[in-house]
């Protein structure tokens, strides 16, 4: 079983520990025995092919799921730390309301009229801000679930191959607003099948196989050196994504 050591580059705060993470569902382990550390400075990867267990370590995380085992935001355990917790889904999942009308929704502390407004400046929807959310593009779309996330004002934003098949102007607003989030002190943990994307964004890789963690590393070494032969398979594009 892989056992997490301190990241070198990651002497900061431990943000999210887990131990003994297992997940059983109809009859098989899906997640089985996951160890993790997560430090506070830099967006962390998920990553892993096709039905690895990515989605169900994400949802784990954000208390969706009946695992086993121990899940720790700064020493804090679920559900105490939802109200400081994000998810953003794949698909996203929006109110049949307009894009301000979603915002509101959401928002529920002091100030947020101001700050609606400067985050769909940030995701380019302030001139789409009275139309119905459901008839924005599938790009608009996810920008205003990042942009409602952070509304929120998480400390923990959990994402879930937000921009999968997104046009790349979109990729782009998605992005930079995740490492401005990053930077002001958000604990991103982002997943991800794209190489390119997890080389622009990632401080550190943790790599699943199977639903165990073989890999967990500084994005420098990821991508240079990978540690498991799972890893460097999936690098050499040997493992379907
Ligand atoms: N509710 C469930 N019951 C049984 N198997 C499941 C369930 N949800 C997901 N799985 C299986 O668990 C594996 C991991 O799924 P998932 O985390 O969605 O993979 P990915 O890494 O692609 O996000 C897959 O083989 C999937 O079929
Ligand atoms: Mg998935």
């Amino acid at each position: 079983m892989f056992n997490p050591q301190p990241l070198a580059s990651n002497l900061n705060e431990l943000i999210l520990s887990v131990s003994g993470l297992y997940l059983n569902l109809g009859g098989q382990t899906l997640l089985s025995g996951l160890n993790l550390n997560c430090y506070e400075a830099g967006v962390t990867l998920v990553m892993g092919a096709n039905g690895a267990g990515k989605s169900l370590l994400l949802r784990s995380l954000h208390g969706l799921l009946p695992v086993e085992g121990d899940i720790r935001f700064a020493g804090r355990a679920l559900p105490e730390t939802l109200p400081d917790q994000a998810m953003v889904f794949q698909k996203p999942t929006l109110l049949r309301r307009t894009v301000r009308q979603n915002m509101e929704f959401a928002a529920s502390v002091d100030g947020s009229e101001a700050q609606i407004d400067t985050l769909l400046e940030e995701v380019h929807l302030k001139e789409k801000a009275d139309q119905p959310a459901r008839r924005l593009s599938g790009g608009e779309q996810q920008r205003l679930a990042l942009a409602r996330a952070l509304l929120t004002r998480p400390k923990i934003l959990l994402l879930d191959e937000p921009t999968a098949s997104l046009d790349p102007g979109s990729v782009m607003i998605i992005e930079r607003l995740i490492l401005e989030a990053s930077s002001a002190g958000v604990k991103v943990i982002f997943v991800s099948h794209d190489i390119g994307q997890a080389k622009r964004l990632a401080a550190d890789v943790v790599f699943l196989h199977q639903g165990a963690i073989t890999e967990h590393s500084t994005a420098q070494h990821f991508f240079s050196k990978p540690s498991s032969r799972e890893a460097q398979a999936y690098l050499a594009g040997e493992l379907l994504i």
